[in-house]
């Protein structure tokens, strides 16, 4: 059994996030094929390019988490049409000091809920136009829009309606199978 590592970014900092629920589910939907573990970035300065000649631990340590994992799963909230400041914020100290960028030929994947309509739909569109410029290839199908309702998630990540369950199931199983293709096509040490 070919294992990967999955980094996870939860792109909510609140305490009570609903994309923390959903991120907890997707760790219970994860095959054994995956390892799951999540990146943190609430230590992250914001960035400047002042920081460059001399990145701080906190930097480091950031880019040194995405360097060790086989593919970074982001789940966000949508703020504002957008993904939230922190996640860019984070995103951009990954991939600089130029030319040492952290995702380039890393698989990823982007899934968010939040209680509007449209789930996230804008802010995954925002965050996947960052992935391709920082040259990660990203899984585009499935998408997942997922509109959060009272109860659809507990705070322990069971999720109480079957239809949404099955859904992140295959999610998950169909990046394990994307991350698979991607590291056969492009492999690390390449
Ligand atoms: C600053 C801010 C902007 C928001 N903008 C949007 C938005 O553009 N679209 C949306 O569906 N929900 C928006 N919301 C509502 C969030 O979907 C809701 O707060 C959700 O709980 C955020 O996810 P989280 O709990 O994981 O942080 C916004 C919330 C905040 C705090």
């Amino acid at each position: 059994m070919t294992t990967h590592k999955v980094g996870y970014l939860i792109g909510s900092l609140a305490k009570d996030s609903i994309n923390r629920r959903l991120a907890k589910a997707l760790v219970r939907f994860a095959p054994p094929e995956l390892e799951m573990s999540e990146i943190s970035f609430k230590d992250l300065p914001l960035y400047s390019y002042d920081y460059d000649a001399d990145y701080p631990p906190a930097g480091k340590a950031f880019k040194a988490a995405i360097a060790a994992v086989d593919a970074v799963l982001f789940i966000t909230p949508e703020y504002n049409r957008s993904i939230p400041g922190g996640l860019k914020n984070a995103i951009d100290w990954a991939s600089r000091p130029y030319g040492t960028n952290s995702f380039t030929r890393k698989p990823s994947a982007v899934i968010g809920t939040s209680p509007g309509a449209i789930g996230t739909a804008v802010a995954q569109q925002n965050l996947r136009s960052v992935l391709s410029f920082c040259n990660s290839p990203h899984m585009s199908a499935p998408e997942a829009y997922i509109q959060f309702k009272p109860g659809l998630i507990t705070d322990e990540g069971e999720v109480t309606n079957d239809t949404t369950a099955d859904f992140l199931s295959k999610f998950m199983q169909d990046f394990r199978v994307f991350i698979s293709r991607i590291h056969s096509a492009l492999p690390k040490d390449a």
